[in-house]
């Protein structure tokens, strides 16, 4: 066979995990990011009726069902955000295509990708696909993962194209302060750099400040891309739909390759869609009650883990990134022992780029019964084997 492209590309460590935990039976698994809830009764309802439209079972347009378009220019503009949904919103299949679809637009072979990290997993193989190099520089671990200007500043050169940006960001937790946002947009404006916002988790605080969205200041129109999704707040990963906002001469290249990827957003998923849409408000309100339950639950557990872990609670999304304490050969092995033998599933944190090295990251988005029996095994675990 010739040599593919792909032999430089990997498997996320995060679905390796997941994989690799499958086979192991009785494993509890708090890895890869996936919300136990069902999908919300009245989305499915939704779903349901709209299985007698005459369109359900064809393609939409490109970029998206102009009615679901609509609803999410309006609810952008509650929010103080402006883009219009003739040609600034697409409608993806998840957040992941809008990134790839952005990526394939606007990079070409060589151009460098900074990535703050620890970060999402994703994002150095999907830049790896766009035949883009990505470049990490690390946040500030002694500073709750912050970002500064500086290191992406050391980070430029003559090739970089884009950052891309995990605002709230996955595993860290970090809520990037406005301060940082605009200094990083200013910079990003002088460089001519696009900036990707990775919104997945936007609607995930359990802070007392709003999260600032760039959207917002309409200064950084031409440099900007926010990637959204339904997956996570909605419980909804399988719908796999999100959408992307971008000004219209960007949107247009990005739709140009979301075409050739995937035509568009499945139809049925469209629909789930506007109905979360439609109910937004009772439903993140709700969710978010029981994922504050469970950050309390798993910030207990880790209490009691106190000579194994340091942590905080999260600012966001919903996952522990504690850093590990014990002697131990790198969070990759690490990982794998204790799926072996205390049959409970992580992330190691080097999965997040190499600034993630010696952390690992735990998933609360699972269910409550997962997590006491996942913690249950921990304890045994460390206080046998360690
Ligand atoms: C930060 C981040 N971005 C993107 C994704 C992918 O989301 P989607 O289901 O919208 O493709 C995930 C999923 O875990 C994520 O954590």
């Amino acid at each position: 066979m010739q040599p593919l492209r792909t032999q430089n590309i990997g498997l996320s460590l995060i679905k390796e995990m997941e994989l690799r935990g499958s086979k192991i039976p009785g494993v509890v698994s708090l890895a890869q990011g996936i919300p136990s809830f069902e999908t919300n009764e009245h989305i499915k309802k939704a779903v349901i009726e709209s299985l007698s439209l005459h369109n359900i079972g064809k393609y939409s347009l490109s970029p998206g069902l102009l009615e679901l378009r609509e609803m999410v220019e309006e609810v952008l503009r509650k929010d103080g955000i402006s883009y219009d949904h003739n040609n600034e919103i697409i409608v993806t299949a998840g957040s992941i295509e809008g990134l790839a679809a952005t990526l394939l637009a606007i990079l070409e072979k060589g151009d460098e990708v900074i990535i703050p990290n620890p970060s999402y997993a994703a994002y150095a193989e999907a830049v790896r696909v766009a035949h883009g190099v990505p470049i990490f520089i690390d946040l500030h671990k002694n500073d709750n993962w912050a970002l500064s200007i500086d290191a992406l500043e050391k980070a430029k050169s003559a090739k970089t194209k884009a950052v891309i940006i995990c605002q709230p960001n996955n595993p860290t937790s970090h809520i990037y302060p406005e301060s940082t946002i605009r200094e990083l947009a200013e910079w990003a404006k002088n460089n001519n750099y696009f900036l990707i916002f990775d919104e997945v988790y936007k609607d995930f605080n359990y802070t007392a400040k709003p999260i600032f969205h760039l959207a917002k200041d309409s200064k950084y129109r031409g440099n900007a891309v926010y990637l959204r999704s339904f997956s996570k707040a909605f419980s909804m990963t399988g719908w796999r739909v999100g959408y992307i906002l971008a000004c219209k001469e960007l949107a247009r290249e990005i739709l140009k390759v979301h075409d050739s990827l995937v035509t568009c957003a499945p139809v049925i998923s469209q629909y789930a869609a506007m109905a979360a849409l439609r109910y937004q408000d009772e439903l993140i309100n709700d969710i978010m009650i029981q994922y504050r339950k469970r950050r309390k639950i798993t910030l207990a557990h880790f209490n009691k883990l106190g000579d194994y872990f340091e942590c905080t609670a999260p600012d966001s999304g919903y996952f522990f990134f504690p850093k590990i304490l014990f002697k131990n050969s790198g969070s990759k092995k690490t990982a794998i022992e204790i799926l072996e033998k205390a049959k409970v599933n992580i992330v190691p944190g080097i999965a997040f780029g190499p600034a993630g090295e010696g952390y690992l990251r735990f998933c609360f988005g699972r269910s409550e019964e997962d997590l006491n029996e996942a913690f249950t095994r921990l304890k045994n675990y460390f206080h046998n084997s360690l």
